[in-house]
Order: structure tokens, then C-alpha cells, then sequence
């Protein structure tokens, strides 16, 4: 039996994506991304970002078909985002998807975001080892999960408590006069830059001791970068008033540093600490150059194996969704029903 062709359409957030996959195989992955008109806001605008999907799903669709070279006819089931993302850009998402389904009498399936970021890895490395754990970092989310079985059994270990790894990447280039998003900017200046230059801090690395006087389990997989953000900016704002130029490369180097060190540490804590030898790093800031190499180097000595998928496929994509769609087909998940609704605060 061929393996089954799914499509996947992705609009959580400012990239309309339209993916179709046959097994683990990709065979198209569109995308139209708004990411230009929120990049003078500093930041995705819900509104412009559904907006723009409503102009562009139509289109995205009949692109990644005609680069697969298929009809919709052809297509086994519809994957669609369902959340978690912005309520509105979701929407029309599963609006699509739903009438897509209904017109051409096909299974729907809507899949958790987070999940499709972990799944995506499998149209490059193949099935995924479970149990993994997963380190999930995007512009909306840093979190870390343990995937005992991708279609049924993801349990999140820990998350951020305040900002997500991403916007962190994107409020600190602002702060230094880059262009949104903020992670590919600072990713090529920190290669020029020293990344033991400044000492900034390595948010909630440090447990307290409980009542007991041993160390806290508290926090101990959750992250916080927002006190890095801010000793950034003080860094910065103290280096202004005393008239000396700001050393961008450096600041860039030993910020993406902190938060690389921190991401990956406790990745691997979690994995030393579960058994588990498989990581698998996803999300847009899965796409940075330093996270990728420090993860190889230190899972490495753990005897731990990195999967991370390609930059462009770390990033939000159809692809991924339908890899998540394509999984749930072969594990005989029952598809959703046809008035699905989209969640935006959709649990794993
Ligand atoms: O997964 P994604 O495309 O969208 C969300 O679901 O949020 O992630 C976007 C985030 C942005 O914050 C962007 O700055 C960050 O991923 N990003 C990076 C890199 N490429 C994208 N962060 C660090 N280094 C990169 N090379
Ligand atoms: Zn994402």
C-alpha cells in the first residue's frame, strides 16, 4: 500500500503555509509570509496577520498542489493548525481547511502547532525515537516536552514563564537597531562578535534552596528571559550615557550566548533525567547557528542524539502540519469531526 498523501495548512501566526507530504516524504511546501508588514510594528499584528491569510490561502493551495503535481482529488486527509496561535489568523486556517474537507469529501485532521514543530523533523531524519525529548523554541513558545508518542502522548515538562526565546531574540534586536524578526540579524552579527564579552544573566539556572535546604525542583525545565532582556537593555543604555559606541557584535554574541546556554542546558538536564537519548530541537529559534552547534557539542558528551531539521523547515510551514497529519493517518487516529473549532490557547 502507498503511504497515505497528506496536506497540511498552517495559519497560526504571519506565515499562510500549505504542505503536502506522502509518508514521510515532502513533495510541496508553500508559503506567503506577512512578515513584512508587521516589521514596523516591531511585532506580528493579529489583525494584519489574518488579514493577509484570507488573501493568500487560496493561492498558497493551489501553488503547493501544482508543485506536487497533484489535485486535490488525490489527497488522502487535511491536516489544519487548530491552535495554539492568534484566534483570528487560526480561523481562517480552519475555515479553509473545513471547506476544502467538505468539498472534496476528505478526513480532517487538526493538530496542535507545537506537535507539528516536533514532527516536521521526521520529513528530514524519518520516524522520530520514542520517547524524545523536545526543545521547542519559536516566537511564541520555549518549551520542552517529552514526546513518549507523537500522535497521543506529549507532556510538556516545563515552559517560559514570562517571555518566549524568540521574542527575546526580537526585542533585543530591536534594542540594537535590527530589522523584525530579530533572530536572523543577531544570529550573523554574533559570528563576528565575542560571546564571553559580557557576563549577562542565565535566567532561573540557579535553584534556590526549598524549605528543606536542598536545592528547589522548582522551575527547574521552565525558562525566563525577560531579566535578560531588560540587562541587555540596561548594558546598552549605560554604555549610551557615557558616550561610548555600543560593541553590537559583542552585545549580540554574549546575549544569544545566555540564551543558548540556558535552553541547552536544560535540555539536556531533562533528557539525563528522563533516560532519554534523543533531543529534538524545533521552532523558529531551533534555526539559530550557535543553538544547533552547542546542542551537537554538550548532548555529545552525553551520549544524547540532536535531531534538528533544516533552518527553512524550523520555522512555520504547511510541511510540518501535514508530517503531524501524515503521522496520525498511519497510527490510525480517528480524524476530527467537521465543525472542529480553533483554540487558540489549545493545551498539548
Ligand atoms: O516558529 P516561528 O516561525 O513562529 C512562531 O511560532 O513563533 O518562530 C519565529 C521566531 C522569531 O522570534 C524569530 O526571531 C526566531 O524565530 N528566529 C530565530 C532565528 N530565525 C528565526 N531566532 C534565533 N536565531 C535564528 N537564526
Ligand atoms: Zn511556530
Amino acid at each position: 500500500m502507498t503511504e497515505p498523501l497528506v496536506l497540511g495548512i498552517e495559519t497560526s501566526c504571519d506565515e499562510t503555509g500549505v504542505g503536502i507530504v506522502r509518508g514521510h516524504t515532502l513533495l510541496a511546501d508553500a508559503l506567503a509570509s506577512s512578515v513584512d508588514e508587521h516589521a514596523r510594528f516591531g511585532g506580528v499584528v493579529p489583525e494584519v496577520a489574518s488579514r493577509a491569510h484570507l488573501e493568500a490561502i487560496v493561492p498558497t493551495m493551489e501553488r503547493a498542489l501544482k508543485d506536487a503535481g497533484v489535485t486535490l482529488a488525490d489527497i488522502d486527509a487535511i491536516a489544519v493548525t487548530a491552535g495554539p496561535g492568534l484566534a483570528g489568523a487560526l480561523l481562517v486556517g480552519v475555515a479553509a481547511a473545513k471547506g476544502y474537507a467538505l468539498a472534496a469529501e476528505k478526513p480532517i485532521y487538526g493538530v496542535n502547532h507545537l506537535a507539528a514543530h516536533v514532527a516536521v523533523d521526521t520529513l528530514e531524519h524519518g520516524p522520530l525515537p520514542e520517547p524524545a525529548i523536545a526543545l521547542l523554541v519559536s516566537g511564541g513558545h520555549s518549551s520542552l516536552l517529552e514526546v513518549d508518542d507523537l500522535a497521543t502522548g506529549v507532556t510538556p515538562l516545563g515552559a517560559t514563564i514570562d517571555d518566549a526565546a524568540g521574542e527575546a531574540f526580537d526585542k533585543v534586536a530591536r534594542l540594537l537597531g535590527m530589522p523584525f524578526p530579530g533572530g536572523p540579524p543577531i544570529d550573523r552579527a554574533a559570528r563576528e562578535g565575542d560571546p564571553a564579552a559580557i557576563p549577562f544573566p542565565r535566567g532561573l539556572t540557579a535553584p534556590k534552596a526549598g524549605p528543606d535546604g536542598k536545592p528547589s525542583a522548582a522551575h527547574r525545565f521552565d525558562f525566563s528571559f525577560s531579566g535578560l532582556k531588560t540587562a541587555v537593555a540596561r548594558w546598552v543604555e549605560a554604555r549610551e550615557r557615557l558616550g561610548e559606541p555600543v560593541p553590537v557584535a559583542d552585545v549580540a554574541a554574549s546575549f544569544q550566548e545566555a540564551v543558548c546556554d540556558v535552553l541547552v542546558a536544560k535540555a539536556v538536564d531533562a533528557c539525563r533525567d528522563r533516560g532519554i537519548e534523543t533531543l529534538v530541537i524545533g521552532g523558529g529559534v531551533a534555526a539559530n547557528s550557535r543553538l544547533r552547534a552547542m546542542a551537537e557539542e554538550r548532548c555529545a558528551r552525553h551520549g544524547i542524539t540532536v535531531r534538528a531539521p533544516r533552518p527553512k523547515l524550523c520555522t512555520d510551514n504547511g510541511a510540518m502540519v501535514a508530517a503531524l497529519g501524515a503521522h496520525l493517518v498511519a497510527r490510525g487516529v480517528a480524524p476530527s469531526r467537521l465543525d472542529l473549532p480553533a483554540d487558540s490557547a489549545m493545551p498539548l
